[in-house]
This record gives structure tokens, sequence and C-alpha cells, in this order.
């Protein structure tokens, strides 16, 4: 990762060739009612900020579930980082996404009797990684991302954007090829929400590839490269746009 001031504050993400998310033909159909997704195909590139858009039903968080390995499509496939996500055992599922994703939730979901620093080395922990290498890497995240003066504290002392920092901070311990946000400013004020659109504005300028759920249109056009709508299961709209609002202008 570049250091905050070394990006360059252009809102134009480096997206490369190589797809990060390939998914073909996915349907999901439960007992009853229409399929939940119907025939969706999507690539995401490396670099890319993806927000998903769409009314409530239309199959975001499905959609989200299927990439992180959290539900099987009923036909299609959803490969991402080159890992067939739709044919994983559930034990390979579980180490998929801990060592190729990062999930950030709307309530946060860090373990309150720890502390921010230790919230944030769980996933090196669960990885087995050496432990002074584990701490020289969220000691950087926590100051890439402006917390480190809370690495000892309580995270229910900090404030909702503190928190979902300290969230976005363990969902990138183990340099994850994706980055999957539900809501993630779903939860916060004005404020707190404008600090992490752009936190995630800014990590998306130094490349780290991010598909965000969201019902906040200032955070897709603000943050996203690239937004898709959903409708019944079927995405009605695929745009590439520029940021509105660019790590130069805040
Ligand atoms: N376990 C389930 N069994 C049956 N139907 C389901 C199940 N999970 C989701 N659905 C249906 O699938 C459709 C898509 O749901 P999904 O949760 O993906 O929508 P969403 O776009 O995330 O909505 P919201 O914006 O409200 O979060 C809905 O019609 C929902 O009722
Ligand atoms: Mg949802």
């Amino acid at each position: 990762m570049t250091s905050r001031q070394g990006s360059d504050g252009s809102s134009s993400a480096r997206v490369s060739g190589s797809p990060v998310i390939d998914i073909r033909d996915v349907g999901k159909r439960y007992d009853e009612g229409p399929p939940a997704l119907d025939g969706l195909s999507l690539e995401v590139r490396q670099g890319e900020a993806l927000a998903v858009l769409g009314p409530s039903g239309s199959g975001k968080s499905t959609l989200l579930n299927m990439i992180a390995g959290l539900d099987r499509p009923t036909e299609g496939s959803v490969t991402v980082a080159g890992v067939r996500v739709d044919e994983l055992s559930e034990t390979a599922s579980a180490r998929y996404r801990r060592d190729r994703i990062g999930m950030v939730f709307q309530f946060f979901n860090l373990l309150d009797d720890l502390t921010v620093l230790d919230n944030v080395l769980l996933p090196a922990q669960l990885l087995g990684q050496d432990r002074s290498g584990a701490r020289d890497r969220a000691a950087e995240l926590l100051g890439y991302l402006g917390i480190n003066r809370h690495a000892a504290a309580y995270p229910g002392r900090l404030s909702g954007g503190e928190r979902q920092r300290v969230a976005v901070a363990r969902a990138l311990m183990n340099r994850p090829a994706l980055l999957l946000a539900d809501e993630p400013t779903g939860a916060l004020d004005t404020a707190s929400g404008a600090e992490v659109r752009q936190l995630l504005t800014d990590l998306n300028a130094d490349g780290q590839t991010i598909l965000l759920v969201t019902h906040d249109l200032s955070l897709a056009e603000s943050c996203a490269t690239r937004t898709i709508e959903l409708v019944d299961g079927r995405i009605t709209r695929d745009s590439r746009h520029p940021r509105a609002e660019t790590a130069a202008g805040r």
C-alpha cells in the first residue's frame, strides 16, 4: 500500500486488465417467489470501485453473499480472484473469506472486549501469521487510517466513524484482493459518513478493488468509479463514471 500522502488525489483509479470478480449467468431461486438473481453476469476489474444500487428486495445482498461465498447460486458460476467460489466446501469457503476478501458491515461487527489493536490483529491470528509481522502491518494500517492513537482503546469508546475505520483496518489486514462493504455508512451520522466515504475513496485511489452495496447515492457518486443498478435480480444499469468529489477537493 502506498502512503496516504503518496496518493495523487486523482479520481481515476488504476484499473488493470485482470478481473477480480467474474460472475456468469448466475441465478438464485428459492422454493417460492421470483428468483432473487436472474441470469446475472458481471465482471469487475482490479482497481474498480463498484457501487451496487437498487430497490429493497432487488438482490443486492444476495449478490454480495454469492461473492463472499456465504450462499450458493442455483445456476451459473462465481469466480473471485481466480477462485471458483460457488464450488467451495464450507471449510474452503471460510478460508477463502479469510485469505482473499475483506468485509465491512453497517454495524461494524467489532469485538467490544478486545482493544482496537487486537480487533485489527484478529485476521492475522486466524491465519497463524507471525506476531511481530502482524503487529507491523496493524500499526501501518492504523496509521494510514488515522486511528493509531486509539490502538489501546476499546471500540465502545470510539465514535461511529472511528469504529468503521477500525473495521476497515481489520478488513484490510490480510491484503484482500477485494473489499466488500454492505451499507458501510448506513449507521453513521453525516460527518462520520463523510469520513468513511473519503476513506473508501482514498483506498480505491491507492488501488484497492472495492464492491459496495448502498442506498446512499452520495456514497456511490463520490466513492465509486462504476455503478450498477439491480431490479428484480437483473442489472438494469451499468455505468462507469468519474467520481463526483475528488480526494483533492475535500
Ligand atoms: N432465504 C430466503 N428465502 C426466500 N427468499 C429470500 C431469501 N433471502 C432473500 N430472499 C428474497 O430474495 C430477494 C432479494 O433479497 P435481497 O436481500 O438480496 O434484497 P436487497 O436488494 O438486499 O434488499 P434490501 O435493500 O432491502 O437489503 C427478495 O425478494 C427476498 O425476499
Ligand atoms: Mg440487502
